[in-house]
């Protein structure tokens, strides 16, 4: 007998998402479904899902317990955001409007604006605010079922700035029950101070800021936005290979307007993902399949900036790459935060199945984030992050659309949202 202080008992269907991850071509579609399911865990980790008569004979349940009903509910991992640029100040209505009149992401950009803009007011406003803006940002997010959120700096670009987002991260993640995996992405964009030496940046990056992020032990990722205008597939390569000699995990931005061969270096590099794929070539996608490297595809930003263009997540699918889907929650180019609603995107925009979406938001997002040891099934071992939603089953997630169905949600074995209402403790 196996020892349980929260249960879940008699749900209608569990998603489980078990087996190996990252899971490719028909295990995307496989979500190892469990009907009449109990979920058990003891101090956060999962020690039992399955059927009931198991867990009767498996399970010893702890007096002091947390019990929770799951009948007339189906149960899902967590899901796992796995691209998102939290720690941001502001928001950017203006650059929509211009954008609603016809100015593409790109030419604003280029008009110093775009990221820029969001430079500019998260370097004036201090740790606290930070801090503050992202427990409110994470508190929509868990409200809506996510449970482990990649969380990206790259709105201060210089060390000052880098080092107050990433610490404002480390202070919300203490103080919040979602999980964050921190990414440095001091390679967003050029600085004003460094507007056409592109090179000298990326030797300050190298020589100053990543040592400084390593030093302080502040974030596990790195990342960099690869692309016309911004940077290029050598200063990319340049940038990857330093962060990876000092022990960061890479992520790459890449073919998100522009395909420069980001992709393919990420894959060459090793790099844990390539994110966003708009542009991406069959080389890209070649070089994707082939590898460890997970293609996280964000169709907020289609829908978003309202381009016709879409990753295109079946033939990415079909050459067996590790199809992730995120929000890439930012205020420019995709000011959303729900993974539900993300999910129906990659059904409605991306033509993936209501399976595979769903696996993409969960395992695979876990793998892409390099938490699948820990979220993105529910399995024996894993964190008992769990999300209960009140939905006859899971195809209605997708088929009612832009409705939060979460009900409940339980983060390392704690209730954490109850009945759509945030839980304190
Ligand atoms: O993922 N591509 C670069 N970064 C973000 C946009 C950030 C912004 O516009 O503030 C993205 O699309
Ligand atoms: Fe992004």
């Amino acid at each position: 007998m196996t020892s349980a202080d929260c249960v879940v008992r008699s749900l209608r269907r569990l998603i489980t998402c078990r087996g190996p991850i990252p899971k490719r071509k028909e295990s995307l579609a496989d979500l190892g479904v469990i009907d009449n399911a109990w979920v058990a865990s003891h101090r956060g980790k999962i020690v039992y899902a399955g059927e009931e008569p198991g867990f009767l004979r498996q399970v010893k349940v702890e007096k002091e317990a947390v019990w929770v009903d799951g009948s007339g509910s189906i149960g899902l991992p967590g899901f796992v955001d796995s691209h998102t640029h939290l720690p941001f100040a502001g928001t950017r209505e203006e650059e929509f409007l211009l954008r609603l009149k016809g100015a593409t992401y790109e030419q604003l950009a280029s008009r110093g604006m775009g990221i820029r803009t969001t430079v500019e007011a998260t370097r004036k406003t201090d740790r606290d605010e930070l801090v503050a803006l992202c427990l409110g940002r994470l508190d929509e997010m868990l409200l809506q079922g996510t449970t482990t959120v990649e969380a990206k700096s790259g709105y201060g670009l210089d060390l000052e700035t880098e080092i107050k987002q990433l610490e404002a991260l480390e202070e919300a993640a203490a103080r919040h029950p979602v999980d964050i995996v921190p990414t440095f992405m001091g390679a967003h964009e050029i600085p004003p101070e460094f507007r056409g030496r592109s090179g000298e940046y990326v030797d300050f990056l190298i020589s100053e800021v990543i040592p400084e992020v390593k030093k302080r032990g502040l974030a596990e990722f790195f990342d960099v936005f690869c692309e016309r205008g911004v940077f290029s597939v050598d200063e990319t390569r340049r940038l990857v290979e330093a962060a990876k000699e000092m022990g960061f995990k890479i992520k790459i931005h890449s073919d998100e307007f522009t395909a420069l061969g980001g992709t393919e270096l990420a894959a060459a590099a090793g790099a844990r993902s390539a994110e966003h794929l708009i542009a991406v070539t069959e080389e890209g996608i070649r070089a994707l399949a082939g590898s460890a490297t997970a293609a996280v595809l964000l169709p907020g930003v289609s829908f978003f900036l309202m381009l016709e263009k879409r990753a295109p997540a079946r033939k990415l699918i079909a050459a067996g790459a590790a199809v992730a889907l995120a929000t890439d929650f930012n205020p420019g180019s995709s000011m959303l935060d729900s993974m539900p609603f993300v999910i129906q995107l990659g059904v409605y925009t991306l033509r993936m199945t209501v399976e595979e979406a769903i696996s993409a938001a969960t395992a695979n997002g876990a793998y892409a984030a390099g938490r699948e040891d820990v979220a993105g099934t529910i399995e024996p071992g894993k964190n008992m992050d769990i999300v209960l939603c009140d939905v006859h089953d899971y195809p209605s997630l997708i088929y009612h659309v832009a409705r939060n169905p979460v009900r409940h949600v339980i983060k390392k074995g704690k209730i954490v949202v109850r009945d759509g209402v945030r839980v304190s403790f």
